[in-house]
C-alpha cells in the first residue's frame, strides 16, 4: 500500500509516524494529517512524544491537553499529550495518598514477575491516551506522532503480562498466607481488591481491543521516517523488529532530508554521495516496502503551507523543491 493509498483509503483509521529523533516524524505526521483532512476525513493529529514539536510544526499552541482545532483548516484537530496533567488526573481519580505507592509496588512486581522493565509514567500515560483515541468514534482518522525510542507501543503486550502476573499472584495467594496481608494492604481490603481486579480486567480488555485494531493492516499503518545515514538504518532495523514483534503493520518508509546534487558545492556533493550510497543499501534492505524519498528543503518545514508542500512530495506529486 503506497502512502497515497493509505491517505485515500477511508478504512485506515490510524496512521502512526515513528523513527529516530530529528528525522522528520512530526513534519510527516502533520503532512499526513492535512492530507487526510483533505480527503474529507475528520482528523486528529496527536503527539505522544514527550519532546513535543507539533505546536512548532503547525505554528499554533496545541499543548492544552485537549484537541484544538487547527486554524485555517475545516476538520483537523491537533493535540500534544500532557503527560504531567494526565498523571495528576489519574492519581486524583484513584484517590489521594497511596496511589504513588501502589503504582510503584505494582510496577516493581510487574517488573519482577514478568521480566519486563516497568514503563515510565510518560509512556504509560501516552499509551492510556492512545487507548482513549482508539476507542473514540468522533474522528475518522487519528495520526499519532510517536516518541523515538519509547516503549509506548510495547505496552500492547500488557494483557499477556497482566494475565501471567495475575495468574502468579493467585498461585502465590493460595500458597503464601503471609502474602495475603501484603496484597490486602496493597489493594486496601477485600472490596477495593475486587474493584482493582475489575479495573485491571477492563484495562486488559481495552488493550486487547487496541491490539486487534492496531494489528489490522486495513485499519492501521505505521509509517517509518528515516534519513539516509547509517545510524538511522540501525535504528530502523530495531524499530522494524519491534513493530513486527507487536504485529503492527508497516508498508512504508519515508527517506527524508535527501541532499540534492550540487557540483558547485563540494560539501553538498560529499553529503549527496554519502547519502546515495546509504540509499542503495536501504533499497536493498527494504525491497518489500514502499520507499518515498523527500528532499531537504531550503527552509524548515513550518506552518500549514510548509506541511502541505511536504504532503505533495509524499503523494508523489512534486519531486522538485
Ligand atoms: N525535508 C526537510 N527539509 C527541511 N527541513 C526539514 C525536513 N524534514 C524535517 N525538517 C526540519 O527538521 C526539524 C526536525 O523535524 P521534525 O519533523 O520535528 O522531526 P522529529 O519529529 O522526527 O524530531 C524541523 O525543524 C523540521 O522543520
Ligand atoms: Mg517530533
Amino acid at each position: 500500500m503506497s502512502l497515497k493509498e493509505i491517505v485515500e483509503n477511508k478504512t485506515i483509521k490510524f496512521i502512526l509516524s515513528g523513527g529516530k529523533g530529528g528525522v522528520g516524524k512530526t513534519s510527516c505526521a502533520g503532512a499526513l494529517a492535512l492530507l487526510s483532512e483533505n480527503q474529507g476525513l475528520r482528523t486528529l493529529v496527536v503527539s505522544t512524544d514527550p519532546a513535543h514539536s507539533l505546536s512548532d510544526s503547525f505554528d499554533q499552541n496545541l499543548s492544552g491537553g485537549d484537541p484544538v482545532p487547527i486554524e485555517g483548516v475545516d476538520k483537523l484537530w491537533g493535540m500534544e499529550i500532557d503527560t504531567e496533567k494526565g498523571m495528576r488526573e489519574f492519581q486524583d481519580s484513584i484517590g489521594e495518598g497511596a496511589a504513588g505507592q501502589d503504582m510503584a509496588m505494582a510496577s516493581s512486581l510487574l517488573g519482577d514477575v514478568s521480566g519486563m522493565a516497568p514503563p515510565g509514567s510518560d509512556e504509560a500515560m501516552a499509551f492510556g491516551k492512545m487507548l482513549e483515541f482508539i476507542e473514540d468514534a468522533s474522528y475518522d482518522r487519528v495520526v499519532f506522532d510517536t516518541a523515538p525510542t519509547g516503549h509506548t507501543l510495547k505496552l500492547l503486550e500488557l494483557p499477556d503480562l497482566l494475565d501471567s502476573w495475575l495468574g502468579k499472584m493467585l498461585t502465590l495467594r493460595q500458597r503464601l498466607s503471609s502474602m495475603m496481608t501484603g496484597l490486602k494492604s496493597m489493594f486496601g481490603g477485600a472490596e477495593a481488591e475486587q474493584s482493582s481486579w475489575d479495573m485491571l480486567q477492563q484495562t486488559k480488555d481495552k488493550i486487547r481491543m487496541a491490539r486487534i485494531e492496531l494489528s489490522d493492516p486495513d485499519t492501521t499503518q505505521f509509517v517509518i521516517v528515516m534519513i539516509p545515514e547509517a545510524m538511522a538504518v540501525f535504528e530502523t532495523q530495531r524499530l522494524l523488529g519491534s513493530l513486527n514483534a507487536w504485529n503492527i503493520p508497516v508498508s512504508n518508509i519515508i527517506i527524508n532530508q535527501l541532499v540534492p546534487e550540487n557540483p558547485n558545492c563540494p560539501f553538498c556533493s560529499k553529503r549527496h554521495k554519502m547519502q546515495q550510497k546509504n540509499l542503495e543499501d536501504i533499497r536493498d534492505l527494504y525491497q518489500d516496502l514502499n520507499l518515498t524519498e523527500v528532499p531537504l528543503f531550503e527552509n524548515e518545514i513550518r506552518g500549514i503551507e510548509g506541511l502541505r508542500k511536504l504532503g505533495k512530495v509524499l503523494m508523489g506529486e512534486d519531486t522538485k523543491e
